[in-house]
């Protein structure tokens, strides 16, 4: 069995001014030792990204930007390209994350345009994933997921340029308070994990994150999870206390 390297990324939405990006950064920086063994990606908004990439220059810790548009440039108002992330220091772009299917738009359609523009540009994606509470009453999780990865990943393969990174996250947990259990969690990420080499062939290498309302409290016993290769933090990352917390029980 492939042993995946946890990874463990903070999704800061759309918090901190730019004297607060530093700050957290270089906490955060300082908490991460050099003989962890996890992967440390911090998300912030756009405008903190080459602040907080400063912060992070010589320290292990990576930088992810939130969200991308398809295109390489052009008449795009307000609009970011992959190829500007990578210029600004990302390493990593979380895609699809349901605040964006559910305010802006997002469908799984743009999201296969934004993953296939993220991985040409030599960018990772972290790929969100995860249905609504109707969904999970409806007893439809597993083929709403399973839909979500179909349409998304539609025309890539295993051999991707970037490694790719899936992120299960029920709709219902996210800044709720409310976890998905550990053996909820473990159903899906067995799912997603059998789904995956279907759909792309080669993929033991991609590691599946769990986000979700997850704490330092609730952190190791879903890191215990066999398919559960990480997380993807939100609140909880906004404070570095709590966030190297997280880290150091992935570690
Ligand atoms: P949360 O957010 O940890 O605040 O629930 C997780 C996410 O949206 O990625």
């Amino acid at each position: 069995m492939t042993k995946r390297l946890p990874l463990i990324a903070g999704n800061w939405k759309m918090h901190k001014t730019l004297g607060e990006a530093r700050a957290l950064a270089r906490e955060i920086c300082q908490g991460v030792t050099g003989d962890l063994k996890v992967e440390v990606v911090l998300a912030p908004p756009y405008t903190a990204l080459t602040t907080v990439a400063a912060e992070l220059s010589g320290s292990p810790v990576k930088l992810a930007a939130q969200d991308t548009f398809w295109e390489p440039q052009g008449a795009f108002t307000g609009a970011i390209s992959p190829l500007m992330l990578k210029d600004a220091g990302c390493r990593y772009v979380i895609v699809g994350h349901s605040e964006r299917r559910q305010h802006f738009g997002e469908t799984n359609q743009t999201v296969n345009l934004k993953l296939k523009a993220a991985l040409a540009a030599g960018l990772c994606p972290i790929f969100c994933v995860g249905e609504t509470i109707a969904e999970r009453q409806a007893g439809q999780t597993l083929k709403v997921v399973g839909r979500q990865l179909i349409e998304g990943l539609a025309g890539l393969t295993g051999d991707t340029p970037e490694p790719l990174v899936v992120a299960y996250e029920p709709v219902w947990a996210i800044g709720t308070g409310l976890t998905a259990t550990p053996d909820q969690t473990q159903e899906v990420h067995a799912f997603i994990r059998v789904k995956l080499p279907e759909l792309l062939g080669a993929a033991d290498d991609i590691r599946i994150l769990y986000g979700g309302s997850v704490t330092p409290e609730n952190s190791a016993s879903l890191m215990r999870e066999a398919d559960i290769d990480g997380a993807l933090v939100g609140g909880a990352s906004l404070k570095s206390d709590s966030f190297l917390k997280i880290i150091a029980a992935a570690g």
